[in-house]
């Protein structure tokens, strides 16, 4: 019935927001019927929170629709999707200092509805965020490369190249100290950098808004997910920020092992962990699980090339030089697919990375050059064998079962982005393993 008198009142293709009801009300000719109006209006008020399907503006029609359903491994809760994980049993590494296996995890962004984790999820890989349709957010941060993109150095709008490597985003929701300096820390304030920068995506606000809002496809999907008829930027980002906190990887063999499951490591894998566990190369020292890592700032000494140190890491933010060279510690989740590591690519292979820590306190450090070297970093003398079972171990870390589903078209129209398709000719060389 109400449905029924809206078709009569109002153009079919646009449903009725607060001000046209209060419009109506204001007018002289209609003043007789507000008596009747009146109720009709506060119950329509009152129903907005509910999506109701209005002709013409449904997604559905076009092929898109967002899910009522939260993604693998989160259940809903109050109409948010939170987190289902045996690590949440756990005490918190606050607790408990550096900890065993059975490791709390810090907090994680959850509680989105199911509709904005959807959302976020056709804008990741809609090129439409950038200036010329050109890069997605996955152009950098591709799926099938561990959310990275397997160059030593990003590659971004008109093919300009990074001065850094896109690190992997899974479980990226449990991170508070973001990007490579650990300059960030929320994931709506860091998607700004990329979003506007005239290296990466090359937008403005004002035009992203535009296009957003001229799109009718996306119009009716965030009003699915947020019930407003207007995008708004901080809408733009809590979608995106809802799909990146739902890239899920904590399900691997080694979590498996953690948890008690003593058969799902094999013989070398356990050795490989003891190795890292070890006070001898103290990787789980800064590489802290669940997360494999404790988030912390370090100076670990990695030369950007030969005898060059360029990047001043978290000086440049801080201004503090004992923080020159120091980088966020990052995630070992999933690594087998960032190849190559480190803020620059620097070394091509896990062995290769492992083996930098053996080499001697700031054996990269170029004369002249005073890095302050994190005490964690000394000469430990690692066997090539010990060297060896590191690179094993970390391969247990590899769990992609909550890989989201890619999207194979998306809202604008546009060709979705992935790193393999983009910008061809600025790869280092270094293939992912
Ligand atoms: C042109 C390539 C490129 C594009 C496009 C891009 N990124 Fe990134 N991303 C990077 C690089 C490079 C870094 C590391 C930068 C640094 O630390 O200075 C990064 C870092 C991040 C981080 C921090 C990860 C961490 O471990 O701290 C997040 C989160 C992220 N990007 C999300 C996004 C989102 C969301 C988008 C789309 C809005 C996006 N990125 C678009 C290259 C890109
Ligand atoms: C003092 C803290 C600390 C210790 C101890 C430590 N790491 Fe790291 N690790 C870091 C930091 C910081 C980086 C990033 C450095 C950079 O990019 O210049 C890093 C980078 C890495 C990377 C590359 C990750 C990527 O995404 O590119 C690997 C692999 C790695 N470490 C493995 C190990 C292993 C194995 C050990 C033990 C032998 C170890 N780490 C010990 C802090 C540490």
């Amino acid at each position: 019935m109400m449905s029924s008198l809206l078709s009569l009142r109002y153009r079919p293709a646009e449903r009725p927001s607060f001000f046209t009801v209060a419009r109506m009300m204001r007018s002289p000719i209609k003043q007789a019927k507000a008596a009747i109006f009146r109720p009709l209006a506060l119950s329509l008020l009152a129903s907005l929170l509910v999506p109701l399907t209005v002709r013409g503006e449904s997604p559905a029609d076009s092929g898109f629709h967002l899910t009522h359903t939260c993604p693998a491994s989160f259940e809903l809760r109050d109409g948010g999707c939170v987190l289902r994980n045996r690590y949440k049993k756990y005490r918190s590494l606050r607790d408990a200092g550096v900890g065993g296996l059975k490791t709390g995890l810090p907090q994680l962004r959850e509680g989105f509805t199911p509709q904005q984790i959807d959302l976020g999820r056709y804008l990741f890989f809609d090129p439409v965020l950038s200036a010329h349709g050109s890069v997605s957010c996955a152009s950098c941060h591709d799926p099938a490369q561990g959310f990275a993109d397997g160059r030593a150095q990003a590659v971004g709008i008109d093919g300009q190249t990074l001065p850094r490597s896109a690190p992997s985003l899974w479980n990226i929701g449990f991170f508070s100290t973001l990007l490579w300096d650990g300059s960030k820390n929320s994931l709506e304030e860091q998607m700004q950098g990329p979003l506007y920068s005239p290296f990466e995506m090359g937008n403005t606000p004002a035009q992203l808004l535009e296009t957003l809002n001229g799109n009718h496809i996306y119009r009716a999907l965030f009003e699915q997910a947020f019930g407003t008829t207007t995008i708004a930027l901080d809408q733009v980002y809590t979608a995106v920020t809802a799909f990146e906190s739902s890239l899920i990887s904590l399900n691997s063999r080694y979590d498996l092992y953690a948890h008690g499951y003593h058969a799902a490591l094999n013989e070398e894998e356990i050795s490989g962990l003891n190795v890292f566990r070890s006070f001898v190369a103290r990787c789980a020292e800064c590489h802290t699980p669940p997360l494999f890592s404790n988030q912390q700032l370090a100076v670990l000494g990695v030369a950007d090339a030969p005898g060059e140190i360029m990047d001043l890491g978290a000086e440049a933010i801080t201004g503090n030089a004992s923080q020159r060279g120091a980088f966020r510690v990052p995630s070992l989740r999933n690594i087998t697919r960032t190849a190559p590591y480190m803020h620059r690519g620097q070394k091509a292979t896990l062995e290769d990375a492992a083996r930098f820590y053996t080499g001697g306190r700031g054996h990269e450090v170029p004369e002249g050059e005073s890095l302050m070297i994190h005490w964690h970093i000394w000469e430990p003398q690692l066997t090539d064998r010990e060297i060896q079972l590191l690179a094993t171990f970390m391969g247990a870390l590899t769990d992609e079962a909550f890989m989201p589903e890619i999207p194979t078209a998306v809202p604008s129209g546009l060709p979705v982005t992935q790193a393999r398709q983009f910008a061809s000719g600025n790869d280092v060389g270094f293939g992912a393993q």
